[in-house]
């Protein structure tokens, strides 16, 4: 974050300690970081300088599964939990340029990321936006507040991109999809993105460890047969779980991208 756009600092936000949605704002090359992130930031690219690529590439995936969900699919309706800070492309701009009347609610627990909210609220007349800050945990509360916006009777594409990464026991991680899935009806999606060292080697793991010492919160990386288990019982769309860069990728994503990144990306769809 720049020095003189700081006056104010929200209660629990501590500049001191490196913070997810900060660093990946950095690599995703924003401006909204403390110089604790950025030495973070800097650390996790010179152990694994994968990890820009990763996060474009996430970006990128996420544009394209928003304009499929929002065009060929139909869907009206994102949750979108772990949206981090408001950068190019928001969930809500991809959705509401395919369908204007598309309505959105975000969902972070980083008191960042809510004091810069208001640029996630800036939905076209026919759509809507909202932002709730509340914990991925908390699938309850979450609901509860989307349903001001959602119609939940309605089919809703449940994002969760770079998230359950953050909700270490795999269990726990299930039972948040599971709870979120059970809310919507047929014809809802769940969009996923989550790091793997299957992809990403043993760098991968260094640079999440040095994480784990010195930043918050918590990541772990999982694989395949770990992200399969989070789509039991939906129908899992073409290409099906793969580096993220290589679901449906479009000509203007190619550019000087590696072709395969240490994220897998899948989106899939509720019977
Ligand atoms: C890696 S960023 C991903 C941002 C965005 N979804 C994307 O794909 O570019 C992860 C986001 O999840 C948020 N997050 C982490 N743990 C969370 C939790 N338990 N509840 C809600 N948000 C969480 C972080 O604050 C951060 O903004």
């Amino acid at each position: 974050m720049e020095d003189e756009r700081t006056p104010i600092e929200p209660s629990g936000l501590n500049p001191g300690v490196a913070h997810n949605a900060r660093v990946w704002n950095y690599w995703l090359g924003g401006k909204d970081h403390y110089p604790a992130d950025r030495e973070v930031g800097e650390r996790v690219f010179g152990m694994f300088p994968g990890i820009v690529h990763v996060a474009r590439a996430d970006r990128a995936f996420l544009g394209r599964a928003v304009r499929h969900l929002a065009g060929e699919a139909g869907i009206r309706q994102f949750l979108d939990i772990g949206t981090g800070l408001p950068t190019v492309d928001n969930t809500h701009e991809v959705a509401q340029r395919v369908a204007p009347d598309a309505r959105i609610v975000y969902v972070d627990n980083d008191p960042m990321v809510l004091v810069h909210a208001r640029a996630l609220l800036t939905s076209t007349p026919e759509g809507a936006t909202d932002y709730v800050d509340a914990d991925a945990r908390d699938t309850g509360a979450i609901l509860k507040a989307a349903a001001g916006t959602l119609d939940f009777d309605r089919p809703v594409a449940v994002m969760l991109l770079g998230l359950l990464n953050f909700i270490l026991d795999t269990g726990e991680a299930r039972g948040i999809v599971r709870r979120l899935m059970d809310a919507v009806p047929s014809g809802s999606h769940l969009v996923l993105t989550h790091p793997t060292l299957e992809l990403g080697g043993e760098a991968n793991a260094e640079a999440m460890r040095f994480w784990n010492e010195h930043a918050t919160p918590p990541i772990t990386a999982r694989g395949s047969r770990e992200i399969a288990g989070f789509l039991d019982g939906l129908e899992v769309l073409e290409p099906g779980i793969v580096s993220c860069s290589r679901w449906r990728p479009e000509f203007a994503d190619l550019g000087e991208a590696p072709s395969e990144v240490a994220q897998f990306g899948v989106v899939a769809r509720k019977p």
